[in-house]
């Protein structure tokens, strides 16, 4: 099997490495995406990446997705917690959807206890850090592989 997986990152994510690095890590964005491409490139699939701190770049990008893309790797950084319409967006998509958070949100303050999205994807890996990239590689090509 072949094709592109978009790795999809939200608000917030492309300041990765400076950003409250006692909770995010000191990775940056581009190392995370490094790690990921690693893992899947070795199996075939190319990696297309777009981060945005705009919501309606976000959908757009989910919806161009449905053509050119066999899975997605999502973090919505805050949208998580407030985007019915990332949510809406994702369940157009019919590939495999893996929804990744550095932190653990549900260890975290209340409003980040709701995903929108978690009904939406495949699975759900948080709390792993820079782990999580990789297990969310590892994830995505087992279910591409099914
Ligand atoms: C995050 C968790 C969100 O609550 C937060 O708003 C982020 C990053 C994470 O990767 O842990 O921006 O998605």
């Amino acid at each position: 099997m072949s094709g592109a997986i978009l790795f999809l990152s939200g608000p917030n994510l492309n300041l990765l490495g400076e950003r409250s690095p006692e909770i995010y890590g000191t990775e940056t964005l581009a190392d995370h995406e490094r790690r990921f491409t690693a893992i899947v490139a070795p199996a075939g699939f190319s990696v297309s990446s777009v981060q945005s701190n705009s919501e309606a770049t976000l959908i757009e990008a989910i919806h161009e997705a449905r053509t050119k893309a066999v899975a997605i790797v999502f973090n919505p950084g805050a949208l998580t917690h407030s985007s019915w319409a990332l949510r809406d967006a994702l369940e157009a998509f019919n590939g495999p959807k893996i929804e990744v958070h550095l932190s653990n949100p549900a260890a975290r303050e209340p409003f980040r206890h709701l995903s929108t999205v978690a009904g939406a994807v495949s699975g759900s890996i948080a709390g792993f850090g820079a782990l999580g990239y990789e297990l969310a590689a590892h994830a995505v090509l087992a279910r591409l592989k099914a």
